[in-house]
C-alpha cells in the first residue's frame, strides 16, 4: 500500500456515549496500523484527553482480548473544553507535540461535530467512525453498538412481557434515544409491543389510550408500550400518568426505564464485524491521504461521507416500519 501523505503515526480515540463494538473497532485500528508499519497512540477519555494530551502507545499486545468486551479501553466522555477556542488549540499544540500525523474518531453526533470544526481550523487529518448505540448518523446503514443495544432492549421486553402477561398489566418501557426514535421503533416490531412513541412523530395521547382499550376489548391480557427518552410528550413517566387519566381505574400500569444498561454488554457478532471493517477502513482512508470524513457502510459496503454532510443531514425514520408496527400491534 502506498503512503502518499507519509502518515507515520496515527492516533485512535472514543468519545461520547460507549456503544458495544468500539473495543473492536480501537483493535481493528491499532492492528491495521502496525500491519502497515505505522505507530499507534490512544488517546484517553476523549477530546478530554486529547486536550490534556493523555496519550498511551497502542501495541498488538495492547489490543489483545478485547474484541468480545463491552465498554471502551480508552475510555470516553463528553468535553465542554473541546468547543471553545482554548480547548482546540490546547489540543492541537497537543497532538503536534506527540508527532500524530492522522487522527481516528469513533463516537456520534457531538464526536463529528467537534472534528468537522477543528479540520477546518488545523490541518491534521481526521477520520471519523460511527460508535453510538442510536443509529441516528447519516451515511451508514448501521452504527457500531446498535445491533447489540437492540438485542439487550427485547432481552429486557421480552422478560417484562413474562410478568406483564402474568399479572394482566399494562407497561410503559422507555429505552434510549434522545433525538431518535430507531431503537424504540425496532425493538418495538421485534418485540411485538402495542405501541411505539418516537420523537419524529407527533404523541397523540387520547388516540393511544384509545388504541390500548380497544386491545384489551379484544381480549389481549397485557399491553407494552416502548417510548423513547426523547418523545415530544416527554419520558415514559410522564406519558404513562397522562394515559392513566384517560383510562378506567380497572388497568394496572407500571412503568420500566431501561436506562444505561441498554449500553453495556459483549457486542453481537454484527457489531464486531462492522467495527473491524470500519476500523480497517479508517486506518487505509488515513494512508491514502482521506481526510475529514466519516467511514460507514451504505448496502453493506465501505462507504466515506465527509463530516459536514454526516452531522447536519438527518436520517429519517421509515414510514413502512411505523406502518408494521402499527399493523401487527392490533
Ligand atoms: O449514546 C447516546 C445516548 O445513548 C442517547 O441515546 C442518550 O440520550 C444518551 O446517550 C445518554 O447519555 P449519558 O450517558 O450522558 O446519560
Amino acid at each position: 500500500m502506498t503512503n502518499g501523505k507519509s502518515i507515520k503515526k496515527v492516533a485512535v480515540f472514543t468519545s461520547g456515549g460507549d456503544a458495544p463494538g468500539m473495543n473492536a473497532c480501537v483493535r481493528a485500528v491499532v492492528r491495521t496500523a502496525l500491519y502497515h508499519g505505522l505507530q499507534v497512540t490512544g488517546i484517553m477519555r476523549g477530546y478530554e484527553g486529547m486536550i490534556e494530551g493523555d496519550f498511551q502507545n497502542l501495541t498488538s499486545q495492547s489490543v489483545s482480548n478485547i474484541i468480545h468486551r463491552g465498554g471502551t479501553i480508552l475510555k470516553t466522555a463528553r468535553s465542554q473544553r473541546f468547543r471553545t477556542e482554548e480547548g482546540m488549540q490546547q489540543a492541537y499544540r497537543a497532538l503536534r507535540a506527540e508527532r500524530i500525523d492522522g487522527v481516528v474518531a469513533i463516537g456520534g453526533d457531538g464526536t463529528f461535530k467537534g472534528a468537522t470544526e477543528f479540520s477546518n481550523k488545523y490541518e491534521i487529518p481526521f477520520i471519523g467512525i460511527p460508535g453510538t448505540i442510536d443509529n441516528d448518523l447519516f451515511g451508514t446503514d448501521f452504527t457500531i453498538g446498535y445491533d447489540t443495544a437492540l438485542n439487550t432492549v427485547i432481552e429486557a421486553i421480552d422478560k417484562i412481557r413474562d410478568t406483564a402477561q402474568s399479572h394482566e398489566r399494562l407497561f410503559f418501557i422507555e429505552v434510549m434515544g434522545r433525538d431518535a426514535g430507531f431503537i424504540a421503533l425496532n425493538a418495538g416490531i421485534a418485540a411485538g409491543a402495542e405501541a411505539v412513541l418516537i420523537p419524529e412523530t407527533v404523541t397523540d395521547i387520547r388516540k393511544l389510550a384509545e388504541d390500548l382499550e380497544g386491545g384489551w376489548l379484544r381480549k389481549k391480557t397485557s399491553s407494552i408500550v416502548i417510548v423513547a427518552e426523547g418523545d415530544d410528550i416527554g419520558g415514559a413517566i410522564e406519558i404513562s400518568n397522562k394515559v392513566k387519566e384517560l383510562l378506567p381505574d380497572k388497568y394496572d400500569i407500571r412503568v420500566t426505564i431501561l436506562g444505561h444498561i441498554q449500553r453495556g454488554g459483549n457486542p453481537t457478532c454484527s457489531d464486531r464485524v462492522l467495527a473491524s471493517r470500519l476500523g480497517h477502513a479508517a486506518v487505509e482512508a488515513l494512508i491514502h491521504g482521506k481526510s475529514n470524513m466519516m467511514v460507514g457502510t451504505v448496502h453493506d459496503k465501505i462507504h466515506f461521507t465527509p463530516f459536514e454532510k454526516a452531522v447536519k443531514h438527518h436520517v429519517s425514520v421509515d414510514s413502512e416500519l411505523l406502518n408494521l408496527a402499527d399493523v401487527l400491534s392490533y
